[in-house]
């Protein structure tokens, strides 16, 4: 039986800061940035964003051309989470108008969180080829303002269909994975943005990448020439080179010139360089960027897959591509949502990320920003209120914030 990718889409925040504007302010060379690190913008969320509305409109995409009530499961993977019980899969669920005999939870483990609902999919498709999972990887990468790793932020999500009928990505069964008590990134509860240890972050991945590789390459025979193109886990973007360049290493194919080893993964990394890092979002954000604008045809292309999720836990996994595959991509809206985005000054980034939704349970109604199809409209007696953005949609009740009459969904 053949499983695997049928649909992949993603949301990216309508604002993004450049990463000129932010050097300019703190007083560093932008080409620490733009060539030291590998970024040139980050995306921002909007005040009414989180990671339920980028889910919600990376989802609807994702399910085009699918039948919504094959979804037999949804699984939400976030370190951004909004709640500490219910999950972010409900509102997304809920917000889609999926079918009610489904499964709907989250999915905790860093960034590599993702890659767990995505093995997990796996054996849930097997046991039921009839019905298809709903994967979304969403979150906002936030770490103190003026710290080194203000660079590295982004938000973004990721939504996938996985299924036995495959149309874009054919998965290989063959997986190796790694776990290691480290804390290398983290963020407590009681905190909003991340603690990390940024050097040791990247020698603890690069562990993690050669423990992975070392059973996935016992699982499946593979060598590292089997394989065609690569993607890893973005944190920021010279990550990927440094992983690279590292399993190269390893695999004694270090007399391989950097050139021809880097167009390996360098179109896999058009649309992070522009977003940040989406956390457990940016490994399938990279699979987009290599699949929608490479020139090349990638049919019958094996591509290496590595996700690592601090804390830490890692997986290798591979795939290849399927014939036809273009047709079923999102290439020409991808590209529409990342050039008409907006650019913040310096001055409007903050007040975005200074902005915080009230935590006293008073009622508050979120400003209006360009957000896509969903959005939080605010907060009611401590309940997240959603609404489809302009044309309202009233699935589960009606709801009032601030006065105003607002067909939504409420989130309890
Ligand atoms: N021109 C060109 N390059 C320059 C430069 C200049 N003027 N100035 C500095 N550079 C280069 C440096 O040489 C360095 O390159 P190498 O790593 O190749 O040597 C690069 O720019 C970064 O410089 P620093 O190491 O001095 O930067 P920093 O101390 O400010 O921190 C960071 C960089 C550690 C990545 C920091 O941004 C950070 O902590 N980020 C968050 C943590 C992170 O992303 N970790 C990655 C692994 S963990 C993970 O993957 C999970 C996750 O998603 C978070």
């Amino acid at each position: 039986m053949r499983i695997g990718i049928e649909t992949l889409a993603f949301y990216t925040p309508h604002y993004f800061l450049d990463l000129r504007t932010l050097a300019e302010k703190r007083g560093v060379d932008v080409k620490k940035y733009y060539d030291g690190i590998g970024q040139e913008k980050m995306a921002v969320a909007a005040p009414d964003e989180d990671v339920v509305t980028m889910a919600a409109n990376a989802a609807h995409h994702a399910l085009e051309g699918i039948d919504r009530q094959s979804i037999g499961a949804v699984m939400f993977a976030t370190e951004s989470g909004i709640d500490q019980s219910k999950a972010a899969a409900i509102y997304v669920h809920s917000l889609l108008g999926l079918p009610k005999n489904c499964m709907s939870f989250e999915i905790k483990q860093a960034c590599c969180g993702s890659t767990a609902a995505l093995q997990m999919s796996l054996g849930f498709v097997a046991q039921n080829p009839k019905k298809k999972v709903l994967i979304l990887a969403s979150d906002v990468a936030r770490y103190d303002l003026d710290s080194p790793g203000e660079a590295t932020q982004g938000a973004g999500a990721a939504a996938m269909v996985v299924s036995v009928e495959p149309r874009i990505l054919d998965l290989s069964p063959e997986w190796g994975t790694y776990t290691e008590d480290v804390m290398d990134f983290w963020r407590p509860n009681y905190r909003e943005e991340a603690l990390v240890d940024g050097k040791y972050s990247i020698k603890v991945y690069l562990r993690a990448l050669t423990e992975a590789w070392r059973e996935y390459q016992q699982e499946s025979g593979r060598d590292f020439d089997d394989h065609d193109y690569y993607c890893y886990h973005l944190p920021f973007n010279k990550m990927s080179r440094k992983a690279h360049l590292h399993l190269a290493r390893l695999t004694h194919h270090d007399d391989i010139p950097d050139e021809e080893l880097l167009s390996q993964i360098e179109e896999g990394l058009s649309y992070s360089r522009v977003t940040g890092n989406s956390y457990t979002a940016s490994l399938y954000l990279g699979l987009m960027s290599l699949l929608e604008t490479s020139r090349c045809d990638l049919t019958g292309k094996r591509i290496g897959l590595f996700s690592y999720g601090s804390g830490c836990m890692a997986a290798f996994f591979s795939g290849v591509v399927l014939p036809g595959y273009r047709k079923h991509l999102q290439t020409e809206r991808h590209r529409r949502m990342l050039c008409e985005r907006e650019e913040l000054d310096f001055a409007r980034y903050e007040d975005f990320y200074l902005h915080h939704l009230p935590t006293d349970g008073s009622d508050y109604e979120t400003p209006k920003h360009e957000t896509g199809l969903y959005r939080l409209a605010g907060i009611k007696d401590h309940k997240r209120i959603y609404e489809f953005s302009g044309a309202a949609v009233d699935r589960s009740s009606t709801e009032t914030i601030s006065g105003l009459q607002k067909n939504s969904v409420a989130a309890a």
